[in-house]
């Protein structure tokens, strides 16, 4: 029996001491290439110039070098021992980045209301979450303007399963109907449709103020707390 509290999976179970290969655009199917490029460019137009950016989940620190240069201050959140370790790796060339363990659920306890610019919840952590509308109302307390979250995009299941293929995850269930995969290693990994994240908005007290398609396999909203 698989124990979801665990997320073994980004503790590295499933890669042991190789590069932890499901963070590294490299490894991936040339259309989940193409969606990494289109979400960095995004991210870039819109934080750059930002005080202070958040980013919640922030794995092996894949966007620090991206998006530290064009910000003030950089924090990056994780609760995965190796994430963590990861990411402070490359934090450590950065002046302007901290890096802090913390759940996506209690940020509001670490961080003042409207404490950042930006944040960012990207490659569908809103989706590996235990419930999506208290990480979404603990971001709109902190985020003065706002949330970018990408998410899998409903309808894209054979891309999905050729992704876990291509990377090395191993695949222990799926519910074909509301599109969740379950790894062998503890990963739960949800998908979701604009309609979706209208509703997680609402019952969130957000704005969805865009919503696009990157390269037919994520999905990108933009929120903003309505308090
Ligand atoms: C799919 S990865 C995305 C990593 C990074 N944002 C990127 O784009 O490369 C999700 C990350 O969120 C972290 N995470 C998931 N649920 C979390 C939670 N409740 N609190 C803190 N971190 C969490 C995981 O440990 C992992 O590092």
């Amino acid at each position: 029996m698989v124990d979801f509290s665990e997320k073994n999976f980004f503790e590295g179970k499933d890669f042991e001491s190789s590069p932890f290969r499901a963070l590294m655009p490299e490894f991936y199917p040339p259309e989940y290439q193409e969606y990494i490029r289109q979400e960095t460019a995004l991210l870039k137009e819109k934080v750059v110039g930002a005080k202070r950016i958040l980013e919640a989940g922030i794995g092996i620190g894949r966007l620090v070098p991206e998006l530290a240069p064009l910000v003030g201050e950089f924090v990056g959140v994780d609760k995965a021992r190796r994430m963590l370790e990861e990411s402070k790796k490359v934090a450590a060339s950065f002046q302007n980045v901290k890096i802090e363990e913390m759940n996506l659920e209690e940020l509001s306890k670490f961080f003042s209301e409207k404490y950042f610019d930006f944040s960012l919840c990207v490659w569908n952590t809103l989706g590996n979450v235990a419930s999506e509308v208290t990480v979404l109302q603990e971001l709109g307390k902190i985020t003065e303007k706002s949330v970018f979250i990408t998410t899998y995009l409903k309808g894209t299941l054979e891309h999905r399963k050729n992704w876990y293929k291509t990377v090395g995850v191993e695949i222990s269930d799926e519910d074909e109907t509301n599109e969740i995969f379950y790894s062998k290693s503890g990963l739960k990994s949800k998908s979701f449709s604009p309609e979706d994240m209208q509703q997680l908005a609402q019952e969130a007290g957000m704005d969805v103020v865009d919503s696009k398609i990157l390269n037919e396999v994520m999905l990108w909203t933009e929120l903003r707390s309505l308090k």
